[in-house]
């Protein structure tokens, strides 16, 4: 693979944003991808906004350099915290995961009770509130943080009985408050749907970041005139921290025989 061909750079904390290369490849399938999944310093939910915002600066750093030309910040933890500074200080487009599930989430509710979950930085943040608000003030709104959700998520925990309990428990306010969508506000989310769906149950409408971000990704691609990315389907994976068993999860997540990189920042 020619690293210096242009790509698109999707980073996260840690493997939550393949949820977004699984979903951008799905709508973009011959385009070259650079990940960068900061597996050494994850997670990064339950950090300072000045450590999250200098984390963030870092691994985009690390990607522009390696020739990524658009930037997708596959994470709602440095979306909230970070971008409008990163988007201040970089020519690059980019993305961020929280406005395209806001739209979504608008458009699906029916009753206007919506559900947020994500990481404690995330959600207290406030920045889903806003936005949400923004579109529809009547909505109500009940944001639950769910710090756990990373961990297991990472160590690869997703059909085990005790996930589906601590699912539950987290869950337990958003059943009391009667929503009827409820944001995956964390891209590690997704990969826990099966069990997440099942304890909220089919009167609830999950919204995807990884997916809505993907969607809003592809819109901009076709209509921009932004031509210059490769047209070879390359998926090269980038982490601060390597094991056996983080690379066998990668290619199982994302299919096939994928090559995990180890790299040191700065
Ligand atoms: N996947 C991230 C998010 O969307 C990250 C979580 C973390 O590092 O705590 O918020």
């Amino acid at each position: 693979m020619n690293i210096g061909a242009s790509m698109f750079g999707i980073f996260d904390s840690g493997l939550g944003g393949l949820t977004v290369v699984k979903e951008v490849l799905k709508r973009l399938p011959n385009r070259p991808i650079i990940y960068f999944g900061d597996t050494a310093r994850v997670p990064y939910g339950n950090k300072s906004e000045e450590v999250i915002k200098k984390y963030a600066n870092e691994g985009v750093e690390f990607l522009l350099s390696r020739g990524a030309q658009i930037i997708v910040l596959a994470c709602n933890t440095m979306s909230a915290i970070a971008f409008e500074t990163l988007k201040k200080k970089y020519d690059a487009p980019i993305f961020e995961v929280i406005s395209p599930a806001v739209k979504k989430a608008v458009q699906v509710t029916k009753n206007g009770r919506i559900g947020v979950i994500g990481t404690r930085a995330t959600v207290g943040s406030g920045v889903y509130e806003k936005k949400l608000k923004i579109e529809n003030c009547k909505l109500k709104i009940y944001s639950e943080p769910c710090p756990l959700f990373v961990p297991i998520v990472e160590e690869g925990w997703v059909g085990q009985k005790e996930t589906e309990k601590i699912v539950k428990e987290y869950l337990k306010p958003l059943q009391k408050a009667k929503i009827d969508t409820l944001i995956l506000g964390c891209t590690h989310y997704p990969i826990l749907k099966k069990t997440i769906k099942k304890v909220m149950g089919r009167g609830v409408k999950l919204v995807d970041s990884a997916e809505e971000v993907a969607k809003e990704v592809a819109k901009f691609f076709e209509t921009s005139g932004f031509s210059f990315l490769g047209t070879r389907r390359e998926c090269k994976i980038f982490v601060s921290d390597k094991t056996d068993y983080l690379e066998s999860w990668v290619g199982d997540w994302l299919g096939g025989d994928v090559k995990v990189e180890k790299v040191t920042l700065g």
